[in-house]
């Protein structure tokens, strides 16, 4: 099918250009930003995806994919245009929908009557029916509308394309449906005869519903993972109280078939684009229809504490104050596989690290170029050994690979005083300690030798 993707030099937005073009559909990435438009074209990603790099190449090579900056171009022989434009949030929580309005506009004016339309930003209920009246407002009476929320993760971006756990078109046009059947059938039962050169997941459910439906289903499993962050950071303050080990406890209650492990890592909280926004984004369209979503909030306040509680376990393993303290911060990606510093809670903590007086050395596989246009005071370092020198304290905050295979005895020489947080849990605890380091975690007694 023609495919065109607005949005399509995003996150989301490139990986569904590249993944669609992948299965053989012919694809137009549609994005206002020339730069990276000129940069993707010549089969380079400012995005760090494990794999995405290859299938763009190899769409590019088959002539499956092209970029372009030029919407109505790019729209014109389109049967489906995604929208995939960001909807970051407003102070108050509610989502800015400036990108997703102006986008509807553009295509009201360019797209070929018959065209669907799917919606894969995370839009809250509500911005459907405003599309379609701008569209019947400016005579683009024949576009139908689908909600498509996506449900990837960073770091496995690619793999979630082709292995999706369920695939969610929110409509009631009849013609929509049928397209995006025809749009998705590789991954689809009835289908499985396809053959492709990719390897996919097949006979995927499909979840046909309404569009709002669709966009609560996609809210709702971002707010689900968000409460069970918190949950288990709660878990973990009350483990370190009362002197019990939340590893363990974490170990037994998952085991619990009803409860699973997913999203019950003890940490520094929840960090990214989506989760935070999308929570807010709930509890701001519930409070305006009336409804108080106490349990969404309390989701929140968890996780600010949690940030709060970093910061003070950072203060009394200085010894109180963090007044002419150097500390090193391993990880500043909001979470491993990813150059996505969006909301990554290590640009928070760094940040009040600072203003209270500490002066941070920040390093991160992927992510230092990122990182410093958010954080241009600080200083950043080519390796984490560099980090750990004359530092009075190394806060691991993103549990990348790498980090967990250090040379403890080099981080530990180069330290001033012996001390590491782990704000993930992820390191050896016995490395640390054979190394001379006193070893703090979250929800756990504290280890030294
Ligand atoms: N990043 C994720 O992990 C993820 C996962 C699921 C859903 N989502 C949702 O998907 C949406 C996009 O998120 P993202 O992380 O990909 O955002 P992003 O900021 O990475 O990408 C948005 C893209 O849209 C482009 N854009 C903005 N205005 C435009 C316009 N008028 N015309 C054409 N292009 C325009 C931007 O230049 C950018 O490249 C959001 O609603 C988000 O909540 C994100």
């Amino acid at each position: 099918m023609k495919v065109t993707v607005i949005g399509g030099a995003g996150y989301v937005g490139l990986v569904t250009a590249v993944g669609l073009a992948r299965l053989g559909h012919d694809v137009v990435g549609v994005d206002i930003n020339q730069q990276v438009v000129d940069l993707l074209s010549t089969g380079k990603s400012p995005i760090h995806e494990d794999g995405l790099e290859e299938v763009l190449t190899k769409v590019l090579a088959d002539s499956r994919l092209r970029f372009t900056t030029d919407i109505a171009g790019g729209v014109a022989e389109a049967q489906v245009v995604f929208v995939a434009v960001g909807t970051p949030p407003h102070v108050d929580g509610s989502p800015d929908l400036t990108a997703l309005r102006s986008v509807t506009a553009n295509l009201a004016r360019t797209v070929a009557p018959g065209t669907v339309v799917a919606i894969k930003s995370t839009i809250p209920v509500g911005a459907v029916s405003e599309m379609h009246d701008t569209f019947n407002t400016l005579g683009a009476t024949d576009i139908e509308i689908a909600s498509n929320p996506e449900f990837l993760s960073e770091g496995s971006a690619i793999r979630d394309f082709f292995h999706p756990s369920r695939i969610v078109v929110g409509t009631t046009s009849e013609r929509a449906r049928a397209v995006m059947r025809e749009l998705y059938a590789p991954f689809l039962e009835e289908a499985s005869h396809i053959q492709l050169d990719v390897d996919i997941s097949r006979s995927v459910p499909l979840v046909e519903t309404s569009a709002e439906s669709a966009q609560i289903i996609k809210y709702a499993a971002n707010a689900f993972l968000a409460t069970r962050v918190s949950f288990v950071n709660e878990i973990a303050g009350i483990c370190e109280r009362l002197g019990a080990d939340v590893t363990d406890v974490v170990e037994g209650l998952s085991m619990d078939p009803r409860i699973g492990r997913g999203y019950l890592s003890p940490g520094i909280g929840f960090g990214g684009p989506c989760l935070e926004k999308d929570l807010q984004a709930l509890s701001y369209s519930a409070a305006i229809h009336g409804y108080q979503a106490n349990f969404l909030e309390a989701t929140l306040r968890r996780n600010d504490d949690q940030i709060n509680h970093v910061v003070n376990r950072a203060i009394a393993l200085c010894g109180g104050s963090l007044s002419g303290k150097r500390i090193a911060v391993l990880g500043l990606a909001f979470k491993p596989g990813t150059n996505d510093v969006r909301t990554s809670l290590s640009v928070r903590i760094i940040d009040r690290l600072q203003n209270l007086g500490a002066s941070v050395a920040m390093h991160d596989p992927v992510a230092m170029e990122e990182a410093q246009v958010l954080l241009p005071g600080v200083e950043a370092v080519p390796t984490p050994y560099a980090a750990a020198d004359n530092a009075d304290l190394v806060m691991l905050l993103t549990d990348w690979p790498e980090y967990l295979a250090l040379d403890w005895s080099r981080m530990s020489a180069n330290l001033r005083s012996k001390v590491i947080f782990d704000g993930r849990n992820a390191l050896d605890a016995r490395a640390c300690i054979a190394a001379g380091l006193r070893y703090h975690s979250v929800g756990r007694a504290p280890v030294q030798s």
